[in-house]
């Protein structure tokens, strides 16, 4: 693969910056988005030099692959400032390799990672002054790579376009959350997709999520594909539940996302003497427990929401509250998780670039 270095990037710079416009109290997640974007071009079978560019509108033919045969990948990142102004960045690698292996699930060339770290860090650089300071809000980083070639033949196309956009945001859910567990419709299946950040695999959720809203919740509990009896995940997160004092989730497959924070939840409840478990999760467990009062906390994980609270569920024609904690699992590994984050803790997994 091909290699770059910071020096390698042109920046071509607006002259209509959007800074002083933005309204940086009261952001929302993923509404507004800065002043550049790195954009970065694979054709003639190499990815070619990035650059960095007004944020704005890309010129497509209606017959790039992206349109007809959804060859499109993405990530979710975020970039903090702590109180000194130094940026930091969560376990970009897990992003790259994350991103690459989604690309090779959709048959898109990889991304040579140095692409992405330099152009990263040199976006980063130009755009810092869009990362917001105030509590719970950070620049969300979007990096995608789509088909742009043209064709209507349903292979894969030869040129491809990666994109850095960035958006600065304040959380991702205003509260808790109501959850359905899903029994009809599936996320994924074996052999599938599903551990990729495919844009298909949103697009299949959104359908079966507004009849979930349609019925009063806010997001959708997936089941696996074939019996609907185990859990998956939670919306576009990882799922966890704690029974009595165990934390549990799903172990990662074909099916499920390799969730960064999952990972993260995971080893700060250890370094907390949190039990987990990563084992199959039974809909009937959960229900079980719900009603004999073992089922303390459910929440979702991931990078956009960080932890996402579960208030409660329903299944089948049941709703189940789950109770109001003091000390939540899913409140303690959140704090220890930001202020890894946001430089106001140690960091003892040399998680922080
Ligand atoms: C993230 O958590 O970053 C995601 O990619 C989910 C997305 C639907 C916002």
């Amino acid at each position: 693969m091909n290699s770059i270095n910071k020096n390698d990037i042109k920046v071509f710079r607006t002259e209509n910056s959007k800074l002083d416009q933005t309204d940086f109290e009261n952001l929302a997640f993923g509404q507004v988005f800065s002043d550049h974007m790195l954009t970065c071009d694979f054709k003639d079978g190499i990815w070619q030099k990035p650059i960095i560019e007004p944020y704005g509108p890309i010129s497509l033919m209606p017959s790039a692959k992206i349109f007809h045969y959804g060859q499109s990948i993405f990530e979710g990142m975020k970039a903090y400032k702590d109180k000194d102004g130094k940026v930091f960045l969560f376990r970009p690698m897990e992003n790259v390799k994350r991103l690459n292996k989604s690309a090779k699930r959709l048959a898109i060339p990889e991304l040579p990672e140095d692409f992405f770290m330099e152009g990263l860090k040199a976006l980063l650089e130009v755009e810092k002054d869009w990362i917001p300071e105030k509590e719970g809000s950070s620049l969300y980083i979007r990096p995608f790579v789509f088909a742009t070639g043209e064709g209507f033949h349903a292979s894969p196309a030869n040129q491809y376009k990666f994109i850095i956009a960035l958006a600065p945001s304040g959380a991702y859910f205003a509260g808790k959350v109501k959850v359905l567990i899903e029994e009809k419709y599936s996320r994924s299946a074996n052999g599938g997709v599903g551990y990729a950040k495919a844009g298909g695999n949103y697009a299949g959720q959104f359908y079966p999520t507004q009849l979930a809203k349609d019925k009063g919740y806010q997001q959708v509990i997936w089941t696996d594909d074939t019996s609907h009896e185990y859990i998956e995940e939670a919306g576009a997160m990882n799922v966890f539940v704690r029974i009595k004092d165990t934390l549990l989730t799903s172990p990662t497959s074909d099916r499920i996302l390799d969730g960064v924070t999952r990972k993260s939840v995971l080893k700060i409840a250890e370094d907390e003497g949190i039990k987990t478990e990563v084992r199959k999760v039974k809909v009937s467990e959960i229900v079980e427990a719900a009603k004999n009062g073992d089922l303390k906390e459910m929440f979702g994980a991931g990078t956009a929401a960080v932890i996402s609270p579960i208030s409660g569920f329903g299944f089948r024609d049941e709703d189940f509250e789950l109770p109001e904690l003091e000390n939540s699992y899913a409140m303690r590994i959140k704090k220890r998780i930001v202020d890894i984050q946001t430089n106001k803790a140690e960091d003892p997994f040399g998680w922080r670039v």
